[in-house]
């Protein structure tokens, strides 16, 4: 492709972009593709000869768009609802352009000094006091894996070169934890029987008494606890751990802490806010995820650590042809497991430039406030109620009207279904105390005051028609 055509067609493409997102709203936000209608509307086999880019762009408009779920939707408050800001699509652009591998320092200096530098403003904007090592990594599930394989370093159990053998391993993490934290601890070889789950208080946080008993009880039955995941924002109501207390007993069995904040950690950006971190300048790792909260595009989650020479520990190995002669850099490479990285903190520094730390602490206060409004509606409510406490952006509730319903959970199941079949809003369900659930999570730049409150009309009108 010569420049010349580039230029033409990447003009067409910015445009592009930029009518997409002044126009996302007239799209249903959750896609009506039927499974495997995009597929069906696709040849099977690639093409032999080239195409030009318009034709490229005519298909992308007929057969893939249709099969998009919009997380830049305004509507969009599923899952944890994210922005694809425009300063972070700017520098996702420029990043594909460079197409550099920040896999040693020498492989572009740029990649891995601007990654130290932006999170390190990172670091500061969340109110952590120590410098900490900082890595970029593409989840917040390799996050957590790879900060568990350093907790394992940590118990110096000879793991690197022998493996886990027949060690009988154990990690800690609430009920509320998220799904990655089993993951990571299966992946490493220490088995689903590796994870033990600690029943939480009445606000949904990990119960610090019941934590120390699960440890005292798993060393007498001649396990190795060598590690505890707190979090800071559970997936399903938010909840906060409570870190000081986990950290104080971390310290006394001296096992690893990592805290998974990849939610809730960058509201610690709003000063009123910063108690969410409270504690975890004392935690080993953390992660956070600038794709959840933060207006990154995906994909961008930071782990933080006290302790990088057991992040090294875990992943390094001595490969000649990567053998590098500048000594004091750091080669990122030798932090994970991938070799090759991207350069994602060009996006991340677009935006935090771009905003700035004002504009940033003004836009997550909104999110907050926008939240409330659907707090006390549902507090408020004759039909609904609040099942969860709401601190941050992401509100838990449930239809159950004092005039009675026969069933509460289907009548919920059902009021979701329908809802997201309007095309206006998309929110999740889950299970709160066994009970189904709606959530609301406010997490989109492009979402105002009258979205949420046309979602709370919707809501309503639905379930009186229910
Ligand atoms: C608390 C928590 N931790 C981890 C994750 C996994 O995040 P990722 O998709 O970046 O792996 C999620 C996803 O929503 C989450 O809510």
């Amino acid at each position: 492709m010569s420049a010349e055509e580039f230029r033409r067609y990447g003009h067409i493409v910015v445009d592009r972009i930029a009518r997409y997102m002044d126009e996302v709203e007239r799209s249903p936000v959750l896609s009506r593709a039927e499974p495997g209608a995009v597929r069906a509307s696709l040849p099977a086999e690639p093409p032999r000869a080239g195409e030009d880019i318009a034709t490229i762009l005519a298909d992308f408009d007929d057969k893939i768009m249709p099969g998009i779920t919009h997380w830049n939707h305004p509507g969009f408050m599923a899952y944890f609802a994210i922005t694809g800001s425009g300063p972070g699509i700017l520098g996702e652009l420029l990043t594909a352009g460079l197409n550099v591998n920040g896999m040693l320092w020498r492989s572009s200096p740029a990649v891995t000094e601007l990654e130290e530098v932006t999170l390190d403003w990172l670091r500061q904007l969340m109110g952590l006091p120590e410098p900490m090592f900082g890595e970029i990594t593409d989840t917040a599930s390799s996050s957590t894996l790879y900060a568990l394989a350093a907790a394992r370093e940590f118990a110096n159990l000879g793991i690197h070169a022998r493996g886990v053998g027949g060690q009988r391993l154990r990690v800690y993490c609430s009920t509320e934890a998220h799904s990655s934290v089993d993951k990571a601890v299966i992946t490493l070889g220490m088995g689903s029987e590796g994870l033990r789950h600690i029943p939480v208080d009445e606000r949904f946080r990990m119960r610090p008494d019941l934590l120390a008993e699960a440890i005292a009880e798993d060393r007498a039955a001649g396990m190795r606890p060598i590690a505890v995941v707190a979090t800071t924002g559970t997936t399903g109501t938010t909840s906060i751990d409570p870190v000081p207390e986990i950290a104080d007993i971390c310290e006394r069995e001296r096992i690893w802490l990592h805290v998974d904040a990849s939610y809730a950690g960058i509201a610690a950006i709003v000063p009123e806010k910063r108690y969410v971190l409270a504690g975890v300048e004392r935690a080993h790792s953390l992660v956070v995820n600038p794709h959840k909260w933060l207006f990154v595009p995906i994909d961008c989650s930071v782990l933080y650590t006290r302790e990088p020479g057991y992040l090294k520990a875990a992943f390094t190995l001595p490969l000649e042809i990567l053998s590098t002669p500048e000594a004091g850099v750091t080669n990122l490479m030798d932090y994970g497991m991938s070799l090759g990285r991207r350069f994602r903190a060009l996006k991340l520094w677009f935006v935090l430039r771009y905003f700035g730390a004002d504009g940033i602490v003004e836009r997550l206060r909104e999110h907050m406030r926008l939240a409330q409004i659907v707090a006390r509606w549902a507090e408020g409510s004759e039909d609904f109620e609040l099942c969860a406490p709401a601190e941050l952006s992401t509100i838990v509730f449930r239809y159950n009207p004092r005039s009675g319903t026969s069933d509460v959970d289907a009548a919920n199941a059902r009021l979701l279904a329908l809802v997201n079949q309007s095309g206006e809003v998309f929110l999740s369900g889950t299970k709160v105390r066994g009970s189904q659930v709606l959530r609301l999570a406010i997490g989109n730049l492009r979402t105002t005051e009258s979205h949420v409150l046309r979602a709370l009309e919707l809501i309503e009108r639905t379930a009186r028609d229910l």
